[in-house]
This record gives C-alpha cells, structure tokens and sequence, in this order.
C-alpha cells in the first residue's frame, strides 16, 4: 500500500520539477538541449588537453605515436570509411588509400591538403569532340595502355584523337587541367573500372 503512496507523490513531485505536462517547463529549467551542451562541454574540457598535445606536434611525430594512430582511425572510421570503405580499400568512384597508388600524393603535407581543402577531381565529358567511333577508339586505346584486350587499328586510331584533344587543351584550360589529378591510366588500377561499357559511360 505504502508503495502506491510513493509512487504517486513520485510522480507529482517529477511532474512538477521536470517538462512532461503541457507547456509546464519544469521548476529546475530542465531540457534534453542543455542536458546535451552540458554533456558536450564536458566531454570536450576532458579530451581537450589531449588534442592540445597532438595539435603541437608535427604529422610524422603523431603517426609514430600509437595513441595518435588509434585516434586517427577512429576519426577515420567517423568521418571517411562512409567512402573510402572502413579498411580505407576504396571502392567505384572512391580511391583506395592503402594501395600506395596516388591520384594527387601520399606524403603527410598533401595529404593534408586533401583533408583541408578537398579535392574535385572533373572529367569533362568528351562524347560531342570524340564521336561515337572516336569514343569506342580512345577506349580500346586506353585498354592496351594497361595491355588489356583491344582492337589494334581502333588503339591506333584513338592514340592519334587523345595526343590532338591534349594539345587543344593550352592557356588557363590547362592549367586548370594540371590542378585536377590526371589518374594514370597505364596501371591496373582503375577507379571505375576498365571494361569497355565502363570506360565509355558518361
Ligand atoms: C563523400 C565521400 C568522401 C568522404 C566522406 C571522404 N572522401 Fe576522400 N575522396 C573521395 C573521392 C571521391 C576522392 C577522389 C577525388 C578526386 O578524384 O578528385 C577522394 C580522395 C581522397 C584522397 C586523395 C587520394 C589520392 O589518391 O591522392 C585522400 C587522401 C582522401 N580522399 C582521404 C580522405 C579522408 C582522410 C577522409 C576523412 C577525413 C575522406 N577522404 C573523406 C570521397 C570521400
């Protein structure tokens, strides 16, 4: 019986001190919003010296440090494995980052860059200047580049079209151009993959 009386001043007493009737605000000004800054500020006041000590160091000084290392996985898996996959192995479209194999360079400063400013690598669409034929041309080129199957005349052919459409490119275009990376296309790694469907695909 006493434990139905408890209950019920329990719950007045609750009901009257926190949000949970109406627009009743509560009498300790409670809310899920401060409880979470409050939360926040905490969290960060404690890792804060922590972050101060690797902010002082230098890139290479952290990566040697285990601690670092194991911080910037879990930064890595927050922030980037949605992409670059949760092993950094990459997958169509996201490049692989452990394969030693750089769209724009591995050391610590340009990789840093990457991070910081991103990276907004652009094909143009080539179609309306190559042409169908000349399409299906620069593909089989491409293709024997990396000594995938292709037709020979066709590779021949589209050798011819891509050095002409590289030199067309001169002024700010090609400047432009030298800022994107220019993914090697005469290795075996592919970030959309080397089947003809694939190498024509707008
Ligand atoms: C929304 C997807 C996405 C996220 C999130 C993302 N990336 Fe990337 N990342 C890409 C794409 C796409 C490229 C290729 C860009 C290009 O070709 O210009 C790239 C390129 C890179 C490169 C350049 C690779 C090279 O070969 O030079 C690095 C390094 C990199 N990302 C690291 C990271 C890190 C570290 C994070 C997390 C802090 C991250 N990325 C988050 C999509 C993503």
């Amino acid at each position: 019986m006493n434990l139905f009386w408890i209950t019920l001043v329990f719950a007045v007493l609750y009901l009257v001190l926190y949000p949970g009737m109406g627009t009743w605000r509560g009498m300790l000004g409670w809310t899920q919003v401060g409880q979470y800054d409050k939360e926040r500020s905490e969290a960060a006041a404690k890792v804060k010296p922590l972050y101060d000590k690797f902010a002082a160091m230098g890139i290479e000084q952290v990566a040697a440090d285990p601690q670092g290392r194991a911080m910037g996985e879990r930064i890595f898996l927050n922030n980037c494995a949605q992409c670059h996959g949760s092993d950094a192995g990459g997958s169509r479209g996201f490049p692989n980052l452990r394969d030693g194999d750089w769209l724009y360079g591995g050391d610590a400063k340009t990789i840093a860059e990457t991070i910081t400013g991103g990276r907004m690598g652009v094909m143009p669409p080539q179609a309306a200047a190559l042409g169908e034929e000349g399409v299906k041309n620069v593909v089989a080129y491409v293709r024997m580049l990396s000594g995938l199957n292709a037709d020979p005349l066709r590779a021949q052919q589209g050798k011819e079209k891509s050095a002409s459409s590289a030199r067309r490119a001169t002024g700010p275009r090609a400047r432009a151009i030298r800022r994107w990376a220019r993914p090697n296309l005469t290795d075996s790694v592919w970030l959309y993959g080397s089947s003809e469907p694939r190498s024509r695909r707008r």
